[in-house]
């Protein structure tokens, strides 16, 4: 927690004006306490280094690397998780194609867009029954009709998330995951899984499923990866670097057409990310040390929240999820009350959440995230944003309702577009 120039409250607030009131505009140097996302992509001065030169074995090193982690044999090292979603989406949909899974991160539904297909999210496999533990597993009974009535023509495969950010990072089970495999061995279509957040679904599997057993969660990992034909990441959520990701596929042909795609838009990424990657990746039990000590940081910050707003339950294992019920506001659905609560959280307290990328505004859903990285947070700044959220929570009427001004064109514009506040209006 720290910083350059987040100062007090006005300068927050012409700092926040002058991003056109869009929060995510406004530069991490201006932020007191941050969790705009656990990306480390943007994190200035990263303490890790990585040691030895890097040299011509660096790919073969990182091949190993991810054989290791992830059993999968055919790998391309890329430097974000979204340059392998369009990867395969390239090689693998068409136009009028359908790709049912869970709800997908949204540059992955992008890039299926942009070949002509669509992501078809399934209802998830809840069951009233049972305590939710694994509100990510897909209703395989829902999965298996849709297969039945779509054909299998227009599906070329499946894809599935580990804590699927969408829905406030529920993890899957390996029993759905087997369960969904075999339903689309039935129908002869590939299982692909979005692993970005992997370490921390097998750390909630370990917690969730099987207490009882010493620390398994690399042999989890392995697990999951064996029930899939491939499985894409981005490496900045749980590894300690700022960039990379991996695409790591089973299937020859499609690893040498993805391989094509590498060759034609670049992977992005030079010999020395490359081996910053691999001496991460080869320590696997610092790995799991991080994703575990974030783990029980993010369960402490949903232990101050929990008793006191609505927040997405069970917790998960890398962010806190309010609900939007959370936001009760003067502000009228389409004043933008969401982002007013997390500029006022913001302007006040020197805090930042975000909307969560891919969640729909419903009530019930995971509107808002508040994301840990997996370096860079402690208690102390954890208790802060805790109390600050709270406070802010009730300070309703300081809420200040905004107008959309400016959306640029295309995908980028949601991400950009400016807001003035609606008291300004007419001034
Ligand atoms: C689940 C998930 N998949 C894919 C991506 C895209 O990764 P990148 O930002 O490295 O392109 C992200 C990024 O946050 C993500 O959270």
């Amino acid at each position: 927690m720290s910083v350059v120039g987040a100062g007090s409250a006005s300068l927050r607030r012409d700092i926040l004006a002058q991003a056109g009131f869009n929060l995510d505009l406004v530069p991490a140097g201006c932020v007191v306490d941050d969790y705009q996302t656990d990306s480390l992509m943007n994190t200035v001065g990263l303490s890790f280094a990585p040691s030895g030169d890097a040299d011509e074995h660096t790919d073969l090193w990182l091949s190993k690397c991810f054989a290791q982690l992830f059993g999968l044999p055919l790998a391309i090292p890329v430097a974000q998780g979204r340059l392998a979603e369009a990867m395969l989406s390239n090689v693998l949909a068409a136009p009028g194609d359908c790709v049912p899974g869970s709800l997908p991160f949204p540059t992955a539904a992008v890039h299926l867009a942009r070949n002509g297909a669509v992501s078809m999210p399934m209802p998830s496999a809840r069951s009233e029954a049972c305590e939710p533990l694994f509100l990510g597993d897909i209703d395989t009974v829902a999965l298996e009709r849709f297969l039945e009535n779509s054909g299998r023509a227009r599906v070329p495969y499946l894809m599935l998330e580990a804590c699927t950010n969408a829905i406030g990072g529920h993890p899957l089970s390996i029993e759905n995951l087997r369960a969904v495999r075999s339903v689309a061995e039935r129908y002869g279509i590939a299982v692909y899984l979005d692993a970005t957040r992997i370490f921390s679904n097998a750390y909630l599997i370990e917690q969730r499923h099987h207490a009882e057993s010493a620390n398994r969660i690399a042999a989890i990992v392995l697990e999951l990866c064996a029930l899939v034909d491939g499985v894409w990441l981005s490496a900045s959520k749980e590894f300690p670097v700022p960039i990379g990701g991996v695409l790591a596929l089973r299937n020859r042909q499609v690893f040498e057409q993805c391989r094509d795609q590498a060759l034609l838009f670049g992977t992005g990424l030079d010999v020395t990310a490359k081996h910053r990657l691999a001496t991460v990746m080869a320590d696997v039990p610092a790995l799991v040390e991080r994703v575990v000590e974030r783990a029980h940081r993010v369960e402490r910050f949903q232990a101050l929240l929990e008793p006191h707003c609505e927040v997405v339950t069970p917790g998960c294992a890398h962010a806190v999820f309010l609900k939007a019920a959370a936001v009760s506001s003067h502000i009228g659905p389409d004043q933008h009350p969401h982002r007013a609560f997390l500029n006022h959280l913001y302007v006040k307290y020197g805090v930042r959440g975000a909307l969560n990328p891919g969640a729909s505004q419903e009530t019930g859903e995971a509107v808002i995230r508040f994301a840990v990285p997996i370096l860079g947070k402690d208690d102390h700044a954890i208790e802060f944003a805790a109390a600050s959220i709270r406070a802010a929570l009730s300070e309703t009427h300081e809420f200040i309702a905004l107008e959309e001004v400016n959306r640029p064109a295309g995908f980028s514009g949601a991400l950009l577009a400016t807001y003035r506040p609606v008291e300004s209006i007419g001034l």
